[in-house]
């Protein structure tokens, strides 16, 4: 069997959820190549190694600029915050690497353009990991708006609700400073309700936002794990927004409502979306992610109600590789099955989905989002 030989940047949040990833795929999934867990990149050592002996990396490094020059490494995996984001990838396609990039793709359009571009000039499989799309019960409202299940799609509202941030004593991590992260709760979950409103509804046009920053000082951070962290005495400014809402048109004539807050108390990975379309209805919740919420409009009068597709059938995407029906996934699936997609792709010479031009057209819905809650206006996406 060919191997994919993987050196992953990151080994916290995400680094663990794409080592686990990378585990799994070929134990699953008949996959054309397996990935070798090569080389986990951090900088501080003995951290790395840490996860690198729990999930079985081959080696650690701590300078990714040796690593992506390495001859025995094919695809560099991104897993950092935003601000690292494009000096990796423009550094990985000029080695000639294949490249997987968390999301959101950059901290701004034109850092999502050259990265982008860098890719295609390099002919190297690139993909951004909003991993929301590989949901099983999300892959299959794809499949039955595509048969035409719920008709012309006129409506989408999206919600994606969390509340760790409530506590004004949590500390400032990079997620809440605009330098690192480029924005707050809405590149760091807006951007995933964009992306699944692009892949199921299509492109966004225009964009009229209001984002709000509810606590401007914390305590400066001193540790982080995941979401959680410790802060010290000292106190720093937020520079991101704590929520944003905004409306949109879409080019093909449905309009949306979208919502992203990490200020929701009781909401922890809300990720919501609703979608009305001229003949029925769809609706999702991450927080019920085995779960497809459908209403047809022609079922006989009377008997007309919301029904719910446990999306766990062998003939749901994705759910023939692992269990029997109705014994569920979970968050880890998504990134499992975002590993074997871009695996099948670099082993057949494909493309993978969504790739970076997908990121920078999210990008730049982030762009007019911010754009708009300054001027007050609608603003139209641009890709200039
Ligand atoms: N797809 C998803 O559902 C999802 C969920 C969470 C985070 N993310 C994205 O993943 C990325 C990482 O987020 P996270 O939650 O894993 O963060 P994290 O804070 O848990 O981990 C960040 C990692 O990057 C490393 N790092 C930071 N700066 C670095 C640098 N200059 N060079 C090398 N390593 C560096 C840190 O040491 C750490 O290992 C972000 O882009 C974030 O938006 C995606």
């Amino acid at each position: 069997m060919k191997t994919i030989n993987v050196a992953l940047i990151g080994y916290k949040f995400m680094g663990r959820a794409h080592s686990n990833a990378y585990r799994q795929a070929a134990a699953f999934f008949d996959l054309p190549a397996k990935p070798v867990l090569k080389v986990l990149v951090g900088r501080d050592q003995a951290a790395a190694q840490q996860v690198a002996d729990q999930f079985g990396w081959e080696e650690v490094a701590t300078d990714w600029r040796q690593v992506v020059e390495r001859c025995d490494v094919d695809l560099i995996d991104i897993a950092s915050p935003g601000k690292t984001h494009r000096d990796i990838a423009l550094a990985a396609a000029q080695c000639g690497k294949h490249i997987l990039c968390e999301k959101p793709l950059a901290n701004t359009l034109e850092e999502a353009k050259a990265m982008w571009y860098a890719a295609e000039e390099a002919n190297v499989v690139n993909m951004v990991n909003f991993n929301y799309r590989r949901t099983p019960a999300v892959a299959l409202a794809k499949q039955m708006i595509e048969a035409g299940e719920i008709g012309e799609i006129r409506q989408w509202r999206s919600a994606y609700l969390q509340d760790w941030i409530i506590d004004p004593a949590f500390p400032l991590v990079w997620r809440l400073q605009s330098a690192i992260s480029g924005s707050g709760a809405l590149g760091d979950i807006g951007a995933h309700s964009l992306d699944l409103a692009r892949y199921l509804v299509g492109e966004i046009e225009a964009v009229t936002s209001l984002t709000k920053t509810f606590i401007t000082e914390r305590p400066l951070a001193t540790a982080t794990t995941g979401l959680s962290a410790t802060g010290g005495s000292t106190r720093g400014p937020v520079t991101v927004d704590d929520a944003a809402i905004w409306l949109a048109k879409f080019a093909g004539g449905a309009i949306g409502t979208f919502e992203a807050t990490r200020m929701a108390p009781g909401r922890r990975n809300y990720n919501h979306f609703e979608i009305s379309g001229s003949k029925g209805s769809l609706g999702f919740n991450f927080e019920r992610m085995n779960e497809l919420e459908f209403y047809r409009h022609d079922d006989p009068a009377g008997r007309q109600g919301w029904r719910t597709i446990q999306a766990t059938e062998p003939s749901h995407p994705y759910v023939s590789a692992w269990w029997p029906a109705g014994h569920g996934l979970g968050y880890e699936h998504t990134f499992t099955h975002a590993v074997a997609d871009l695996c099948k792709a670099i082993a057949e010479g494909g493309k993978a989905s969504p790739d970076f031009a997908d990121g920078a057209k999210t990008q730049a819905v982030l762009e007019a989002i911010l754009r708009s809650a300054k001027s007050g206006a609608w603003e139209k996406t641009s890709m200039a």
